[in-house]
Order: structure tokens, then C-alpha cells, then sequence
């Protein structure tokens, strides 16, 4: 089901599922937000869901599950070794991917340190169409170094490119030959590319890389977290898969790829991760760790209820109106935000609505933090979290310098089928209230620092008394909610 005319000349996009179970929620006065966040050291991670009104901080663990999935953890066949579940996860993953073994994990992080640990030695480079945080960090940790040989439309926020995640082939290639196959660990493709804005890349480019990985013996590995979106995208957008089911499309990804691994917290609708792979060598090798960091062969750290749920979710992402609904609302929000003269990360993308915090408080230097600044701010003015994507979510180089991030985008994840129109139209109209009044927002510095995923529990603290005139303007504006 796609975007719905209306006879009003309206076009807004349709659930095609509807809540059977439904959680209460609660809008916090200004005043108790600006405390909250102050509580919270300025990051919206710490902040306690009691304070939160929409959560948008991550559609990780948290994307709304179907009766099916639910009825299917009622099933579970709870046993250490042997357990029926895990068989159907594994003949679900067989059957999707065409891959011959699969590996459970607790969830996708894990699946990055045994692939790192078994792939990446001292020295060794990986070629990504863009990192993620913590595979950056497991590829750092085992002495690796990754490089993004991206296309240079990639970090272009207002653009029209369809597949800002593709990789560039001249760059790779380049990369290659510059260091030589052998100093190569892997090359990796991120579906829906997470950080710079939920970017897809076509399958043409995914082929092409392949080629390239085959010609100099190099193992091609997908992080399939994001790939529900970045099946809806090939779909929509590349012509070679206009005609193809959803089921072909990954079959025709899964063929290209030597190893695929996914946080089941995204792509599944559950809990969980697992890496499936026709590469028994490498199977075996890390096969070794996974009863070492995870747990047995037969669960890898999951309940066997999530397993349930994976198995059914799997199935579930392979129909076109259960991967839609994500995409569509995050490209209604990127359009009415435009409309409104925010900026915003165009083209829409996947896992949520990305907002360019270096044009919206550009007055904010990088030094200050203007992602974090922003997300805090849009915490105080609608009791809605989002996550900071830029220069907190990087690490320090090795002589303690700060990395200045390509973008500094506040995330306003959509977590699949769980928020409402009126939600997101409620966000909008907070955003826009925002942009009017961003002059009053200001920077922030680190109290507290941790040396890796700083992000993540880090505590900062405003520059000025900004959160206070912003919590009085509001006041003045729109009253104390
Ligand atoms: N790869 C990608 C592309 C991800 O987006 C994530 C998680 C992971 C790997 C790690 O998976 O969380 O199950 O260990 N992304 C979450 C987010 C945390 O909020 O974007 P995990």
C-alpha cells in the first residue's frame, strides 16, 4: 500500500495494521523537561522514559510487534541445547538468505565484535560505504582502521540522489590498490546506512562492489540491520527491482554477499542478532567464539521467545506493507518540515526523520556540540527525545583531539508502527517553533567523558543559561506544555 489519494486532494500515508494493545503516555510541563534534561547531563540517553513523551530516540528493540510474533513467543521451546526455536530461526534465515549456516548473537554489536575479532588484524583496513558507531569501535579495538570510500553525494544533506549510501568504485578500487588485497580485512556494506541519515544503496551498486571484492579475493560483509528499508528504497527507486517481490530483492543481496549479520532489535521487529554465511571456513572460525561472548550455538544470548519473534518478524519484512509504513511517515515529516523551511536531510530516508543541526543553529560551532545542543533543546520545547548523530557520537583521535563529525544530524527515529500521524504532526509543530526561536539555543561542553561510546553516557552542560530562556520563551508562547 503506498501513499493513499484522498478525495480532499490530501495525500498522507495508511497503516495497513491496526493497535491491538495500547501504552498510556504522559506530557511532562516545560519547567520538569528543562529539570529532566538537566538531570540527564544534556544527553538525551540518560534521560528517564517517565519524562519522555514520544520516544524517538532509536527504532532499536522498540518497533511495535505483530499478534503473530506475540502468539509465536507463546511457543517458544525453552531448552539450552537442542531447542526447537532455534531450528526455525535458522531454517528462517536459510530460507530468506539462501545461506547455508547461521550464527545466533545477543544482538548486532555482538555479531561486529566475532566477524571483527575472526576478520580484522593490526594494520588491516576496512572499506565501508560508512561506519556505525560500534562497528567502528570492534574494528578499532582488534587494530583495524576504517576508511569510507563513499560517493561524495553521501554527506550532501539537501540532495536528490536516491542512493546516497552507494559506494564509490573508483575510490574502493583505488583504496586496493594503494594498500594491497592482503592489508584488506574485508569490504563492508551498510543497508540503510545509519549515520548519514538513513541512506539506502541500489543493488546495481551492491553488484558492482562484489565485482571488485571477487576480482581481489575479498569478503563482502553486509550489516543487514537496516535492510527492510533499504528493500522498500530498491523498490521504489531502482528500476531492475520495480518488478521483483521483496523476497527476490533479498535473495538477489543475500547471493552478493559473503557474510550478512543484523541487530534483530531492527530488521525482525525483536530482540536479538545473527550472522548467516555459506562460507564455512569462516563459519567455523567463528563459530569458536560464539559460546565464549554469547552463549550456546543453539540461542547466542537470546531468549528463545525473541527467536520466536524473529523467525515471524523475518517473514513479516518480506511484504511490502509491513516494510512501507516506517519510510512513508518518515518522508511525510521530511516533506511537511520542508515545507516549513526546516532543514532537513533530503531524500527521505529509513529508521527516521534527520534534521541538518548545522544549518538549523548555525551559529553553534562544531566545538559545541550543535547536534546535542539542538536535541536537547527540541527535548525541552515538546517532551519528545531524539538522538544526537555528530561530532558526540565520535571518538577522540588517538593524541586526544577531538573528531569533528561529517554531519551533525539530530535523529527523530520513527520506530515502526508505533507512533500516530498526530504524534509526528505534533513533533513537526514543535520543530517549527524551534526553527523560529533557534537563535536562543546555545552550546554545550563535556563534565563527564568516557573514552569509548562517550555518546552513550557522557554528561555535559550548557554554555550559558540558554535552556532556562528557551523553557521562558516557550512559557510565553505556548504555555507550560
Ligand atoms: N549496525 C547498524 C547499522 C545499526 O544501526 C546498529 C544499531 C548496529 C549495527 C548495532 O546493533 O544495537 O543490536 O547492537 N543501531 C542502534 C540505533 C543502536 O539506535 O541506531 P545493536
Amino acid at each position: 500500500m503506498g501513499n493513499i489519494n484522498f478525495y480532499s486532494g490530501e495525500s498522507i500515508p495508511l497503516e495497513m495494521h491496526k493497535p491491538k494493545i495500547v501504552q498510556k503516555l504522559k506530557l511532562v510541563p516545560v519547567q520538569r523537561r528543562l529539570e529532566a534534561i538537566r538531570e540527564a547531563g544534556f544527553n538525551t540517553f540518560l534521560l528517564k522514559n517517565s519524562d519522555v513523551f514520544i520516544d524517538m530516540l532509536t527504532d532499536s528493540g522498540v518497533n511495535a510487534m505483530s499478534d503473530k510474533q506475540q502468539a509465536a513467543m507463546m511457543v517458544a521451546d525453552d531448552s539450552y541445547a537442542g531447542s526447537h526455536t532455534f531450528t526455525k530461526l535458522d531454517d528462517t534465515c536459510a530460507e530468506i538468505f539462501g545461506t547455508s549456516y547461521f550464527l545466533p548473537t545477543h544482538q548486532g554489536r555482538a555479531c561486529e565484535n566475532i566477524i571483527s575479532q575472526v576478520l580484522v588484524r593490526p594494520g588491516t583496513i576496512v572499506p565501508t560505504n560508512y561506519h556505525f558507531t560500534t562497528t567502528l569501535a570492534h574494528i578499532t579495538l582488534n587494530g583495524g582502521k576504517v576508511v569510507e570510500p563513499h560517493i561524495d553525494e553521501a554527506l550532501n544533506t539537501s540532495s536528490k540522489h536516491p542512493f546516497k549510501g552507494n559506494m564509490d568504485l573508483d575510490k574502493l578500487q583505488a583504496l586496493i590498490d594503494e594498500h594491497g588485497a592482503d592489508k584488506i580485512a574485508f569490504v563492508r556494506m551498510e543497508a540503510g546506512t545509519n549515520l548519514i541519515g538513513g541512506q539506502p544503496f541500489s543493488l546495481e551498486n551492491l553488484a558492482d562492489v562484489k565485482k571488485i571484492c571477487d576480482r581481489n579475493s575479498l569478503l563482502l560483509v553486509l550489516d543487514a540491520s537496516l535492510l527492510a528499508d533499504n528493500l522498500y528504497f530498491m523498490k521504489e527507486r531502482e528500476e531492475q527491482c520495480k518488478d521483483l517481490s521483496i523476497r527476490e530483492i533479498t535473495r538477489k543481496i543475500s547471493d552478493l554477499s559473503d557474510i550478512i549479520y543484523f541487530s534483530a532489535r531492527k530488521l525482525g521487529c525483536a530482540r536479538g542478532g545473527g550472522i548467516c554465511t555459506s562460507n564455512e571456513e569462516v563459519y567455523l572460525k567463528m563459530r569458536e567464539l560464539i559460546p565464549l561472548y554469547e552463549g550456546f550455538l543453539t540461542y547466542g544470548g537470546m531468549s528463545v521467545r525473541e527467536m520466536e519473534a524473529i523467525a515471524v518478524g523475518l517473514e513479516e519484512t518480506m511484504d511490502m506493507d509491513m516494510i512501507n509504513q516506517g519510510p512513508q511517515f518518515i518522508a511525510y515529516m521530511v516533506d511537511e518540515l520542508e515545507k516549513r523551511g526546516v532543514p532537513v536531510v533530503t531524500p527521505a530516508g529509513g529508521l527516521g526523520c534527520h534534521i541538518n543541526a548545522m544549518a538549523f543553529v548555525d551559529h553553534i560551532p562544531q566545538e559545541e556540540y550543535p547536534a546535542g545542543a539542538l536535541a536537547a533543546a527540541f527535548f525541552i520545547a515538546s517532551g519528545a527525545r531524539g538522538m544526537e548523530r555528530g561530532t558526540i557520537s565520535e571518538q577522540r583521535d588517538e593524541h586526544g583531539n577531538e573528531t569533528l563529525a561529517d554531519l551533525e544530524l539530530l535523529r527523530l527515529a520513527v520506530p515502526r508502527r508505533v507512533y500516530t500521524l498526530s504524534h509526528l504532526k505534533y513533533a513537526i509543530d514543535r520543530i517549527t517553533w524551534l526553527y523560529e526561536n533557534r537563535k536562543l539555543i546555545g552550546g554545550l561542553k563535556f563534565v563527564e567523558e568516557p573514552s569509548t561510546l562517550r555518546f552513550f553516557f557522557g554528561r555535559l552542560d550548557a554554555l550559558s543559561d540558554w535552556p532556562e530562556q528557551l523553557a521562558k520563551k516557550f512559557e510565553e508562547d505556548l504555555g507550560n506544555l
